[in-house]
Formats: C-alpha cells, sequence, structure tokens
C-alpha cells in the first residue's frame, strides 16, 4: 500500500520523537483517531513510565496515556525502530546556547540517529520551533547523505507546533496547523499525514515560510510583552495601575489586543525563539532591532520587581536581608507545571543574594526538582494563616487560579503584586 493510502487510511505506524509538551498530546491525537504510535526518546525514565500507562506532565493523565496503549501506543529508546515508522515527526528541543545563540543539537542529533534507519517511502516532519532554512539547510543533506532522494523516495516537512498548554478552549485538533514542504510532492504527504488528526492545515509555499511563521508568531508576543513591561514602568513612576490602563484599551472592540506586564518572560518559546531569527539575521548583515530591545525590557523585568520588593519593605523599616519571603507560583505561567526558563527562579535567586529567606507556594509544582541552571532545597509551602502571617513579604510571581486570593489578601503583612491581580488599592498591597 502507498505512504499516502496509509496516512489517509490512519493505518500509518507514525513514530514521535522526543515525547515532552509539544510530542505527548501528538501522539494522543494521533492515537485517538486510530493511529498506532511508536514514541522515541531518549529519556529511559520517561519511555518507563508511558509504558506503565503513567505521565508526567500535570495536564496529560495517566488514563489518556493508557487508553493510547490500549490501541497500541509504545514507547521505546531503540531508535532502528524509526525504519518500521510510516511518519517520523521529531519534537525535540530548541534551545539557546549560554551565548544566546541557537542550540541546535538536538534536533542535528536525532537526525543523525535516525538517517541509518531512514527508507523510501517515509515522511518526516520538524516540528521543533527554529530559524527559517533548519529544514532545508540542515535536515534534508543529511537525509539525502543516506542516498534517499527527498521529494522522490522521502518526503520532508516543517509543521510547527502550536500547544498553549493549560488552555482549556484549544487542544491540538482545534488549532490550525502550519505546514510546508521542501517540494510539492513533501506537501501532499504533509498534509495527508496531519489532515486525519488536524481540523484545519495552513499550507504555505516553503519549509522556509513555516519557520518563519512560527517565529512572527512568539516574536509577535516578545515584543508586545517588552512593549507593556515598559509601560508598566513608566505608569509605576506616575502613580497609575497599568492594569487597569490594559483593561480599559481592551474595550476597544478594533485595532487593539492586549498584553499584560508581569515579572519577566518564562517558558520554553517566547524568551529564547526570537534569537534564533537575530541569530539567522546576522547571516544576512541584518540586526533585528525590535527583538533585541524587547529581550532587553524583558530581562531587566525581574530586577525591576525585586527593587519594588526592597522599597516596599525600607518602607515598613525593613531590610530584605533577612526577610522571610513567600513566592506565590514558580511556573512560568498560571496553572500549569512548567519552570522552564520561568522568571520566579529569578526573582528567588535575586532575592536570596541580597540575603532574603526564599520559600515558596505553587500548587502545580509540590517540591523543586533540580533544573539545568536552579537548584532550590525546597517544597511547596501551604497557604494557611499562620504561613502567610509569618512572612514578611509575599511575592505573587504566577497567579495561579488554585490560590486563595481572599486569604492572602487578609494575612500577608505585605502583598508585591506582579500580575495585577488584586484591583483595589489596599495599605499593604504593592504593584510591581
Ligand atoms: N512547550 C510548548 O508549549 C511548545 C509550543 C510550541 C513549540 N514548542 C517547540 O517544540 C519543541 C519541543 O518542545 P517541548 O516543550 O516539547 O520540549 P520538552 O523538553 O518538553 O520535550 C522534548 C523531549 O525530547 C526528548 N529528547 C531530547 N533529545 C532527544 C533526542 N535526541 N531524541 C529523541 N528525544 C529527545 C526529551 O527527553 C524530551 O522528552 C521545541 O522546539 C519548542 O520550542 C514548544
Amino acid at each position: 500500500m502507498k505512504l499516502i493510502d496509509r496516512l489517509n487510511e490512519r493505518r500509518a505506524l507514525i513514530g514521535i520523537l522526543g515525547l515532552g509538551y509539544v510530542g505527548l498530546p501528538l501522539m494522543l491525537r494521533f492515537s485517538e483517531v486510530g493511529y498506532r504510535v511508536l514514541g522515541l526518546d531518549i529519556d529511559h525514565e520517561k519511555v518507563e513510565k508511558l509504558n506503565a500507562g503513567r505521565s508526567y506532565i500535570e495536564h496529560i493523565s495517566a488514563q489518556s496515556i493508557a487508553d493510547a496503549r490500549e490501541q497500541g501506543f509504545e514507547a521505546t529508546i531503540d531508535f532502528s525502530r524509526a525504519r518500521d515508522c510510516d511518519a517520523l515527526i521529531l519534537c525535540v528541543p530548541t534551545p539557546l546556547n549560554k551565548y544566546r545563540e541557537p542550540d541546535l543539537s538536538y534536533v542535528i542529533g536525532t537526525t543523525e540517529t535516525i538517517v541509518p534507519h531512514l527508507r523510501a517511502g517515509q515522511v518526516v516532519s520538524l516540528e521543533s520551533t527554529t530559524w527559517p532554512g533548519t529544514t532545508d539547510e540542515e535536515l534534508r543533506p543529511r537525509i539525502e547523505s543516506s542516498g534517499l532522494r527527498v521529494g522522490e523516495d522521502l518526503f520532508l516537512v516543517f509543521s510547527p507546533e502550536r500547544e498553549d498548554p493549560g488552555n482549556p478552549n484549544f487542544n491540538t485538533r482545534t488549532i490550525p496547523k502550519v505546514l510546508g514542504g521542501v517540494t510539492p510532492a513533501c506537501t501532499e504527504l504533509g498534509q495527508a499525514l496531519y489532515g486525519q488528526v488536524i481540523d484545519q492545515l495552513v499550507t504555505l509555499s516553503s519549509t522556509r515560510a513555516a519557520e518563519m511563521t512560527k517565529l512572527l508568531e512568539n516574536i509577535h508576543r516578545a515584543v508586545n510583552i517588552g512593549l507593556v513591561n515598559e509601560l508598566k514602568v513608566v505608569c509605576d513612576r506616575m502613580g497609575i495601575d497599568i492594569h487597569e490602563v490594559i483593561r480599559a484599551a481592551a474595550t476597544k472592540p478594533f485595532g487593539f489586543t492586549p498584553y499584560y506586564p508581569g515579572p519577566g518572560l518564562g517558558g520554553h518559546c517566547i524568551p529564547i525563539d526570537p534569537f534564533y531569527l537575530t541569530w539567522k539575521a546576522r547571516e544576512y548583515g541584518l540586526n533585528t532591532r525590535f527583538i533585541e530591545l524587547a529581550g532587553e525590557v524583558n530581562t531587566n523585568m525581574p530586577k525591576w520587581v525585586v527593587s519594588k520588593v526592597a522599597d516596599a519593605l525600607n518602607e515598613r523599616g525593613k531590610a530584605v536581608k533577612g526577610a522571610r519571603i513567600l513566592v506565590l507560583g514558580i511556573a512560568y505561567k498560571k496553572n500549569v507545571d512548567d519552570r522552564r526558563e520561568s522568571p520566579s527562579m529569578e526573582l528567588m535567586e535575586l532575592l536570596e543574594e541580597k540575603g532574603a529567606e526564599i520559600s515558596y507556594s505553587d500548587p502545580h509544582v509540590p517540591r523543586f526538582l533540580p533544573m539545568r541552571k536552579h537548584d532550590f532545597d525546597l517544597e511547596s509551602v501551604p497557604l494557611t494563616p499562620e504561613t502567610l502571617a509569618a512572612t514578611d513579604c509575599v511575592l505573587l510571581a504566577t497567579d495561579h487560579d488554585r490560590f486563595d486570593y481572599e486569604l492572602i489578601k487578609a494575612h500577608a503583612p505585605l502583598i508585591v503584586d506582579t500580575r495585577g491581580r488584586y484591583h483595589e488599592p489596599a495599605e499593604h498591597i504593592v504593584r510591581a
């Protein structure tokens, strides 16, 4: 049976490489509509958990993994099994290195691992966010080094992920999916691959255009968040509540989209992806000034918040040194358990450097598991009248819905609110 028919008839074996925040929901979606899925990951622990029907992501239930297992899903660390797959979808990380340059080592490493196991009649899709040209300049030559010709023997597309973890209004099926193939035949196979699982495909003329689309989406957010963060500082100096202003501006029924300031940029995408373009643009002798400027404003936010904490304590005759500061929310955004690039980490470190006694509370992160760049030997503190009253300052960094805001307001002696959660001014609430 031809590849296109296997895809259209849901008889294809779908290989997903990288079973994280992107790969796992995608696996569930393919599984849900009847495809068999093989998950490939280098992390033994994840593979074991999945095969035992367990989940390691809060918003993905163990039941959904168990259901996928019944449907034929299996996870493995054996990459030679890529050969059995009709489709291979790469969902591996694309971070920045310590010089804030793209680190494509995961994408390239995965590609080189599977190249010996590729065969004619497969479609390969890259979903990781990356600079325009990656699929064509990095993946294509490596794949063709096997002797297979892209567009004839094997089909290659770029189709970025648009997952918004924790957003109950959209899911993998209902989020339109952008897709660009290396050749028209590649695009056709890409459409067959995703056509059964996604309601709306948005097909572009090239992989480069698809890569750039994903970057535009994230740059758009980074720049607009930078703008409101800058305006927050201006409003603060002028004695104006930026959140009140944004709420009012958002009543304009056209031509305005609200973005919200915060303690800094977090997550695996918005603080990182724009710099993939910055790096690539240099090859063309161009500077991406909006991206750099937004990066500068957003990067300075944690320091600005810490200065507001210091001022607020100072006004109450206290120093940061020795102050008991309880950070509320260490995930990078509300209602999720993802701490990657969370500004809360930097807030905690900056405050600790100044001698504060740091604790945290986050219903989504019961224990502080060590991260690549951060480590604290802490467990989430339960919010009670006693634990709140025992602090000098509560720093609201991530406004999870599960926090009891009335309780916090009633018992914390000082609240520094970086999210505009408290609308009504109060003597002990400081906006930052
Ligand atoms: N998290 C999101 O909301 C989101 C949204 C859109 C796009 N993206 C992009 O999707 C990509 C993946 O992000 P993520 O959040 O799923 O990352 P993640 O860290 O949650 O998952 C990546 C997975 O890949 C595995 N892995 C690492 N190296 C591997 C290799 N060589 N072979 C196979 N597996 C390997 C890891 O063990 C991990 O399970 C990134 O490019 C990211 O920018 C993420």
